[in-house]
């Protein structure tokens, strides 16, 4: 058996600290990181093995405090190494290369992590591929990639990055990460769709009338405004987050639960998707900005880049002709919250008579916070007469799974990448399909010079005009999944 190296590029940076580390460490921790296996760090600040240990100790206390134990991480510590580096020097991969051989002795398999800032993947595979260093052979071990989003800035620049990776690693070895993949909830909808027989009779153009699928967040840009300012909430959030979970409400069926009978199913939704024009723009995008935006450290006093998108899409498929689906994202929202709600059709016919009102079937599935799945009807009010009042039926991971902690999405991520697994991870012909999705938003933006990102107070739910959005053909915005109990 062969030992298993983890080398992640951009050792020193943010997500090295709040995420990587943490997720490893857990792994570790419940015995699932396969035996054997090294994690060097790599990047230009000068650490020596113990001062990265030590800066690594302190972000899993600080990110991962509740995992956090001086036994397990006594354990743990040994298995991390560090290689200061520059990614433009071979001499660099040089000493790297060394460094594997030492740590293991011989030959391993290798996982290569680009963590770094994403103007660098390129030159990373670039060197990888000169040095020899992504070269796979059964005698070598597996060498695969795991690269980070932002993947590419438009459908152009991710399609030259893509080439970039097929002209080093084959298209098996590359793990392009979302790590709304990775959460819990989000596989969940798989086998609630799937694993079930009752809802997907319901998953259609008959019976659905809309859906919404929000992504809300309280907290601004923060230190991230330099890279923010170029991407935005489209190139931020609704690429690669939104889109991912708008294939999975809508995709059909694989016929295996197998990584590319998924990624099919998922990559027809996206061709499926009817590109936003110029006309469609005015109605269906509504960009905002929160007030207070152009004053973060970084931002320009005059900038368009909208923090808050409302988009509404159509997918022109059998299964869901003239369903709309409406999309949002924002940050410095009134709250954190991830959830998708299916909005069903009023039935057919108001047999308590017009004045009676009744609540639309409605099914949410909470990803984040309050984890968990709601149902609401129409229920009688007992002791009245045909007065209705909306119930729920409900399912909670806290309450159904009260001895489990929901991990962190790349806990699991990373598992799957060290066994080979990339069900989870995007194609790179999703990446490009999804891109294609909002550069339409940004050319009909374009189209429409006169369109500027509207203002929005932080801590509210964004642009009234995205409420219009909803109301001209009579539905709201539903907000938040709130406590079991509280959800209306
Ligand atoms: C990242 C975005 O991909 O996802 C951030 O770059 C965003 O801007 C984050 O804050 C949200 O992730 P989560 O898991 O907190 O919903």
């Amino acid at each position: 058996m062969k030992d298993n190296v983890i080398v992640i590029f951009g050792a020193s940076g943010d997500l090295t600290a709040r995420k990587l580390i943490p997720a490893l460490f857990n792994n570790f921790r419940k015995g699932r990181l396969p035996e054997r296996t090294h994690i060097i760090g790599f990047s230009r600040t000068r650490f020596t093995d113990d001062a990265f240990r030590e800066k690594m100790r302190d972000a899993v206390q600080t990110f991962a405090p509740r995992d956090f134990s001086s036994d397990t991480w006594t354990d743990f510590a040994p298995l991390l190494h560090y290689q200061p580096g520059d990614l433009a020097r071979h001499n660099d991969f040089g000493a790297l290369e060394q460094l594997i051989h030492a740590v293991t002795g011989g030959e391993c398999n290798r996982l290569y992590y680009l963590a770094t800032a994403p103007e660098f993947y390129a030159l990373a595979v670039t060197m990888l591929g000169t040095t020899g260093m992504a070269a796979e052979t059964e005698k070598t071990g597996y060498r695969r990639v795991i690269v980070e989003k932002p993947f590419g800035h438009d459908h152009a620049s991710s399609v030259a990055l893509n080439a970039t990776l097929h002209d080093v690693f084959s298209e098996q070895q590359i793990y392009r990460i979302d790590h709304y993949l990775g959460k819990e909830t989000v596989q969940n909808i798989l086998v609630f769709r799937f694993g079930n027989a009752i809802f997907e009779p319901l998953w259609n153009r008959r019976y659905v009338d809309h859906v919404q699928i929000t992504v809300a967040e309280t907290v601004g840009v923060g230190h991230r405004a330099a890279f923010y300012e170029s991407a935005g909430v489209l190139r931020d959030m609704f690429q690669n987050h939104l889109l991912q979970l708008l294939t999975l409400i809508a995709m059909e069926p694989p016929y295996t639960y197998e990584a590319d009978a998924l990624r099919n199913e998922k990559v027809k939704v996206l061709q499926a998707v009817r590109p936003v024009d110029e006309d469609r723009f005015l109605r269906d995008v509504v960009l905002g900005q929160y007030a207070g935006y152009r004053e973060e450290k970084g931002v320009s006093p005059r900038s368009e880049t909208p923090t808050y998108a409302a988009v509404r899409l159509l997918i022109d498929n059998w299964r869901w002709q003239g369903v709309p689906f409406y999309l949002r994202s924002g940050k410095k929202l009134a709250q954190k919250a991830s959830e998708i709600t299916v909005v069903f059709r009023r039935p057919p016919h108001q047999l308590f008579g017009d004045h009676c009102e009744f609540f639309t079937n409605r099914l949410t599935i909470c990803i984040q916070p309050n984890e968990g799945l709601h149902l609401r009807f129409s229920a009688k009010v007992p002791d009245e007469g045909m007065v209705m009042q909306a119930a729920n039926m409900g399912f909670s991971y806290e309450k159904s799974f009260a001895e489990r902690v929901i991990p962190e999405a790349y806990e699991r991520l990373l598992l799957d990448a060290l066994n080979g697994d990339p069900s989870l991870f995007a194609r790179s012909d999703e990446i490009e399909y999804a891109w294609k999705i909002v550069d339409s938003i940004h050319s009909a933006w374009e189209k429409n010079p006169e369109y500027h990102v509207q203002q929005y107070e932080p801590g509210s739910w964004g642009p009234k005009a995205a409420d219009q959005m909803l109301t001209r053909t009579g539905g709201h915005w539903t907000h938040g999944c709130g406590a079991l109990d509280e959800v209306g």
